[in-house]
């Protein structure tokens, strides 16, 4: 299969910390990688430098065999790159169906003349019943539980009908029937063709569900492979247990 979106010696520092350092990896077409690692390893920082959120001092990637030069994350969105955040961004006083809505990239005085086309408001409303969320639709999203603001912005994001999602933490700090609701998403949308690099901290989540899984450790890649050989890899239980 030919890779997605490949990463080349991204590295980025923050003052004295190397939060990336020389990380290169490939996620090829119609798989459900996971990127995991301990806390401080770099794996939101991955995610902000590939989507554009902050520039990388070094390195580059290639989306849909294009390098791209300077991420920016609405183009990259319109190319079919889309992601969540580590803290579910949502607009907290919008409902949450035009949340949905915002996925699309609307100008915003559209919501206020109600001017939302139809075709997708109906597509809004077909992915808030899709995520079983439909009774709140237009419930502001900031009264929403932490898991279904999750939930929410994963629909949202599917509104620009994105080819790779990158999803940061969508199971942490979420019950485990959130957990599984959200594993369920994640499958159908699969199936369906979509690809996704998944941060998560839950190794049965990730081994049932992510091939390849990639580790990284200060910023480095340190393993990427299979979910059973990862798990086997000494430098990997290093990284877990030994600092
Ligand atoms: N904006 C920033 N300013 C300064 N340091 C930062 C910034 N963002 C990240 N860092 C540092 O870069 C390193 C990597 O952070 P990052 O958030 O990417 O890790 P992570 O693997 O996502 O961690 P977690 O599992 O806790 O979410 C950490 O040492 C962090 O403190
Ligand atoms: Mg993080």
């Amino acid at each position: 299969m030919t890779a997605l979106l490949a990463v080349e010696g991204l590295t980025k520092s923050f003052g004295g910390v190397r939060a990336l350092d020389e990380c290169s990896f490939e996620i090829a077409e119609g798989s459900v990688g996971a990127l995991i690692g301990p806390n401080g390893s770099g794996k939101t920082t991955a995610f902000n430098v590939i989507t554009g959120y902050q520039a990388a001092d070094a390195g580059g990637l290639t989306f849909r065999g294009r390098a791209v030069r300077r991420p920016d994350p609405c183009r990259l969105q319109r190319l079919g790159l889309a992601r969540t955040f580590q803290q579910p961004r949502v607009f907290p006083g919008l409902s949450a169906l035009e949340n949905v809505v915002l996925g699309r990239n609307q100008p915003w005085h559209a919501l206020l003349r109600d001017r939302v086309p139809g075709p997708d408001r109906r597509r809004a409303e077909e992915l808030l019943d899709e995520f079983g969320l439909a009774a709140h639709a237009h419930m502001p999203a900031g009264r929403l539980s932490y898991g279904q603001r999750k939930l929410l912005e994963f629909a949202g994001v599917l509104m620009a009908e994105p080819v790779l999602v990158l999803l940061d933490e969508p199971t942490a700090g979420v019950n485990p029937i959130m957990v599984k609701t959200m594993e369920d998403h994640i499958r159908r949308r699969h199936a369906q063709g979509v690809t996704f690099l998944i941060v998560a901290h839950e190794m049965q989540f990730v081994m049932s569900l992510c091939d390849p899984v990639i580790v990284l450790d200060h910023g480095r890649r340190i393993a990427c492979g299979a979910p059973g050989e990862v798990q086997k890899d000494p430098r990997v239980l290093d990284a877990y247990l030994g600092d």
